[in-house]
């Protein structure tokens, strides 16, 4: 009898905890199916408005005024826990060879081609900027020219100040190469010593080398900042609405692992320009029009963490293009594989343009979906006391959630 009733209760108990198993995984594959509201997270399907408007827009974003470049140095940096034995995989060599073909380079080209290795010491780096938390919600990568410290300064005062935004723990790490200037370079220093924010690498700051700062970027953020969940690379005339971002997006974003999410280009799209500033020699992607590799608008773009350190080993064996977009945002994720990207439509989550942006604000309020725009220089601090008045009211939690 007892020993029955045993048997009964223990099947019954093997009964329920079958049942909640199946109910667990049915949840989290619903949970993944349902992840993503279909005009929002397009992944690569649908086709973006490859239109001339974009392009110009993006183009002349490329055009435009900021420049960066990128570092090198040669401290020796933690060897990375995700070990892609990029060398040994067959169709991660075959990818990088068709890449040597497309950029007409010999597959024995000298390694000095491969950003990751041409980047060499620090110049200027702290290495405790994100050590002070267990847990850092949100690292912003500024590229910035040197010459901009207006706009790192304006960052700090804003949308990048760590005590508006607890309990998110948000830090900002300012990327820069050399400058010729030795004025300025003096005020770099004063300013390093002053905020401890400025990375700089080994490298002359110029948009030919915009390339190797990204990649100084991955490394950094591999190296000095590995207790971060989400990486946002912007350009320093961008202005973010971090409140917007911690509060409504980043429920989206967390817990995909290897995920990019940015404004998208597809392969085939995005004509290669052959004159002009960002003009591509003509032996580079020599019988093509559009670049062969879906990449993103750099202006504002998130990553998830876990891709730093196969980014960042990637870039040793992916052989060096300097337009950054299409090397830190499409060959990179490529040779690393399983990339998943999520498509921020432009003027809808993020904007080139201001007058998108203010409009939406003043329109919508709280629930205007832009969180990432390019700013004009004068209208920059308008537009913040627009955004930090409608964030102070208590109420703007509650009204962006009926976003959703
Ligand atoms: C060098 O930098 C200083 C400080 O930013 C600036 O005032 C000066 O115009 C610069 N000189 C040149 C030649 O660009
Ligand atoms: C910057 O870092 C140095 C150590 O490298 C430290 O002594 C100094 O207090 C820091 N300054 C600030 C403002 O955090
Ligand atoms: C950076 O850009 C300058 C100017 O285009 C170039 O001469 C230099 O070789 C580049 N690379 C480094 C590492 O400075
Ligand atoms: C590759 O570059 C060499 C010179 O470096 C040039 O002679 C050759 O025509 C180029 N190949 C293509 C396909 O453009
Ligand atoms: C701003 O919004 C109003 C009303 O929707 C519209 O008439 C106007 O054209 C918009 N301006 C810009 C610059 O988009």
């Amino acid at each position: 009898m007892n020993l029955r009733i045993g048997k009964v209760r223990n099947s019954l108990i093997l009964t329920v905890v079958l049942v909640i198993n199946i109910l667990c995984l049915m949840t989290i594959t619903i949970q993944s199916m349902a992840a993503w509201r279909p005009g929002r997270a397009a992944r690569t399907t649908t086709p973006i408005n490859g239109d001339q408007d974009n392009n110009y827009h993006h183009h002349k974003h490329h055009r435009g005024e900021f420049r960066s470049t990128s570092a090198s140095f040669a401290i020796a940096g933690k060897p990375s826990t995700s070990s892609l034995n990029l060398r040994l995989n067959p169709a991660v060599l075959k990818k990088v060879d068709s890449m040597h073909q497309v950029l007409n380079l010999s597959r024995f080209a000298d390694d000095t081609v491969y950003p990751a290795k041409r980047i060499g010491r620090y110049l200027m780096v702290y290495q405790n900027l994100c050590a002070d938390v267990d847990h850092v919600h949100l690292i912003m990568i500024v590229h910035t020219a040197p010459k901009n410290l207006h706009r790192r300064q304006r960052i700090r005062d804003t949308f990048g100040k760590r005590s508006l935004f607890y309990p998110f723990n948000v830090r900002v790490a300012f990327l820069l190469g050399k400058t010729e200037n030795s004025t300025l370079e003096r005020v770099l220093w004063m300013e390093h010593a002053r905020y401890n924010d400025t990375v700089m690498g080994d490298f002359l700051d110029d948009y030919h080398n915009l390339t190797l700062k990204g990649v100084m970027g991955y490394r950094w953020v591999n190296q000095f900042c590995p207790n971060s969940e989400l990486v946002l690379k912007i350009d320093d005339d961008v202005f973010i609405n971090t409140y917007k971002l911690l509060y409504s997006f980043i429920n989206h974003m967390r817990g995909k692992p290897k995920s990019i999410f940015c404004n998208l280009w597809h392969k085939g799209t995005m004509p290669i320009l052959r004159q002009g500033k960002w003009k591509v020699d003509t032996r580079l992607f020599s019988k093509m029009s559009t670049f062969p590799y879906d990449y993103c608008s750099g202006f504002v773009v998130l990553l998830s963490s876990d891709l730093m350190g196969p980014m960042h080993q990637a870039a040793m064996t992916t052989p060096f293009f300097w337009i950054d977009d299409v090397y830190l945002f499409g060959m990179l994720p490529s040779v690393v594989g399983g990339v998943t990207y999520y498509n921020y439509a432009l003027n809808k989550n993020v904007a080139l343009n201001d007058k998108k942006t203010i409009n939406c604000t003043v329109e919508q309020g709280a629930r205007c979906p832009i969180f990432g725009s390019i700013i004009a220089d004068h209208n920059y601090w308008r537009y913040w006391d627009m955004v930090s008045s409608l964030y102070v009211s208590g109420d703007w939690k509650v009204e962006n959630k009926l976003i959703e």
